[in-house]
């Protein structure tokens, strides 16, 4: 059984999508949830679906025996939402084996800060046509590992910063479990 560990920060829509996702799987399962949030809403998730957690602060990411005693058993990483930035001897640890999802379709909208509506709202400010999803690989720099895939979504002018963000929402739950089937075999 190949196991995965989803990192979050917030409320977990993502995170949801996937555990769903792959509850009836044979072959894979998520086993393990890590926040540096206590109050994120992917914990109230993980414990609806008997998943176990872990809470790591930004210096216990940077503790490398502490992160690879706690990730022995985990074949790939997940990031949905996760805001700390994944130190380089993770991404060493686990070659093309951490994915993250950011909503817009980088380089455009990425890098430290752009998060949440935030992404969005710079989007509308620029009276953006479109927007969209992409997923990654992670390396240790925000937003910038190498691109797997892109989805697109049209926007009009009468689109809201919080239309957008739905809109955009529905494309992530939609190719963001697919993806990880894929990339995790
Ligand atoms: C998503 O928009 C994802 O693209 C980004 O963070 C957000 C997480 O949302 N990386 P949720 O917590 O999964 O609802």
């Amino acid at each position: 059984m190949k196991q995965i560990a989803i990192f979050a920060s917030g409320t977990g829509t993502n995170a949801q999508a996937i555990i769903e996702h792959f509850r009836e799987n044979k072959n894979t399962c998520v086993s393990l949830i890590v926040t540096n949030n206590a109050q994120s809403g992917v914990l109230k998730i993980a414990a609806e679906n008997n998943i176990k957690t872990a809470i790591v602060s930004k210096e216990g990411i940077s503790d490398s025996e502490r992160m690879k005693n706690l990730l022995k058993e985990i074949d790939f990483i997940v990031l949905a939402g996760f805001l700390l930035l994944i130190p380089e001897y993770l991404v060493k640890s686990f070659p093309k084996k951490i994915i993250n999802i950011h909503p817009a379709l980088l380089p455009k909208y990425g890098g430290k800060g752009m998060y949440g509506i935030k992404v969005h709202e710079a989007v509308k400010e620029n009276n953006e046509i479109e927007t969209g999803i992409t997923i990654h690989y992670v390396n240790e720099y925000f937003d910038e590992g190498e691109i797997i895939e892109q989805h697109k979504v049209t926007l009009s002018s009468a689109d809201s910063a919080l239309n957008i963000q739905i809109k955009v929402q529905q494309l992530e739950h939609e190719f963001y479990p697919k993806c990880v089937v894929r990339m995790v075999k």
